[in-house]
């Protein structure tokens, strides 16, 4: 067995607590940073576009001058207090609450696709995942402007009064131009702007490589035993994150009974798991297609240190960010309730969640020796 610990603070989840407590306020700390630059690309792409904001906060000051302007708007944002203020700021746009690590959920065909101070929150991994997803989104010719920094690494950010806390993270000018061209995207310039801001802009070329990779990645999905079917190529699966509560027992409980990895016991009766929500309201999640399970996760604390549980999505539906997201909420739902660090055991015979742990950025803690005693077996 064993225990990994992830940091609170440097995830994403974190970030977006950060975001959720500033909310309404964040116009206060907005800067004028990229309107000339997306003014400047509808000039000369006409306003007969489609254009998505990501991580477009409440809206202020790009959405509320842009999205009069073009044919269709969309904003997302993982940081429902930012959409409540985007909501009244920009009322002729479109907005949607998404974390960024699943912006290949909004589909579409877009024609040009910015990130101001968004993207440089996800790791370096994430980056690469969501970069490549996006270049999937766009249209033949479509133009994607983001800012990151020029040289690869690492450092924290300040918003408002949270000093140094925030990550960011950049693969640098060569990481980024290497990783673009794959997806067939050319670098039409890359910058110091606004105020020091490193801003990239690339545009879509008619290479198609990544479309020749996802359908690969398709094919390879099996179809489920149950009938709830894997999305297919060019369908858009919506997948929804909610809290969990004891009526999805059955089909949680049929979900881990599947799971490679997942060792059940005396624990998991309905009784048990019952207590175990009682306990932990808001922290224990599912993650639903049309209705139907297709992840979970339990996570509760002591006051002190979180404990992941339970992660499990099902097979046809694994590596589109479920897990991710799952985390994610727990780690918000967490650090909502103080707590900044977070524990989680895996099985030594589980050598592909020891994988998943260390790609997401946990850690092994070395030297931990787990013991148990029954507090049944110790009254006795
Ligand atoms: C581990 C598990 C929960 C991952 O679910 P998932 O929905 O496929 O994971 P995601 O799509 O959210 O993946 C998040 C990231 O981890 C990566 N990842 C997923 N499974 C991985 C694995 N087995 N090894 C290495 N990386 C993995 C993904 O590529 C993705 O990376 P990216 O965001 O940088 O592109 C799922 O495979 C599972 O249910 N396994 C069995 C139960 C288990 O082992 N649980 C965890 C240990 S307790």
């Amino acid at each position: 067995m064993r225990v990994f610990q992830g940091s609170v603070r440097a995830d994403v989840g974190n970030i977006m607590y950060v975001y959720d407590h500033i909310g309404g306020e964040f116009d206060k700390y907005r800067s004028e940073i990229g309107l000339c630059d997306v003014l400047a690309l509808i000039d000369e792409m006409g306003r007969d576009i489609h254009v998505l904001d990501l991580g477009c906060g409440t809206g202020h000051p790009i959405a509320v001058r842009i999205a009069p302007m073009v044919s269709r708007y969309l904003g997302v944002d993982n940081s429902a207090p930012m959409l409540d203020a985007f909501k009244q700021n920009a009322p002729a746009a479109e907005c949607r609450l998404l974390d960024m690590a699943l912006v290949a959920r909004v589909g579409g065909c877009w024609d040009l696709i910015f990130s101001y101070g968004a993207i440089c929150h996800l790791s370096r991994d994430g980056q690469v995942a969501a970069l490549t997803a996006i270049s999937g989104l766009l249209k033949s010719g479509g133009r994607l402007l983001f800012t990151g920094a020029e040289q690869e690494g690492h450092c924290t950010g300040s918003v408002g009064p949270y000093v140094d806390v925030i990550d960011h993270y950049s693969l640098g000018r060569a990481g980024y131009t290497a990783l673009l061209e794959k997806s067939g995207m050319r670098q039409l310039w890359a910058e110091a702007r606004d105020g020091g801001n490193f801003t990239y802009l690339y545009e879509k070329g008619a290479n198609h490589a990544l479309d020749r990779q996802r359908a690969v990645r398709t094919q390879a999905c099996a179809r489920p035993a149950d009938g709830q079917r894997p999305p297919v190529r060019g369908e858009q699966m919506t997948v929804e994150i909610r809290q969990m509560v004891i009526a999805d027992y059955d089909a949680a409980y049929a979900l881990w009974s599947e799971t490679e990895g997942m060792s059940l016991g005396d624990d998991d009766t309905r009784d048990r798991i019952a207590l175990y929500l009682t306990r932990n309201p808001g922290l224990c999640f599912v993650a639903t297609v049309t209705g139907g399970i297709v992840g979970t996760v339990l996570c509760g604390h002591e006051g002190r240190r979180g404990i992941l549980r339970h992660l499990a999505v099902k097979r046809a539906f694994r590596r589109q960010g479920i897990a991710r997201g799952l985390a994610s909420q727990c780690l918000t739902a967490l650090a909502g309730q103080g707590i900044r660090k977070c524990n989680i055991f895996v099985l030594d015979e589980n050598p592909d969640g020891l994988r998943f742990w260390e790609h997401m950025g946990w850690y092994r803690l070395e030297n931990n020796y787990r013991t148990l005693q029954h507090l049944t077996d110790a009254r006795g």
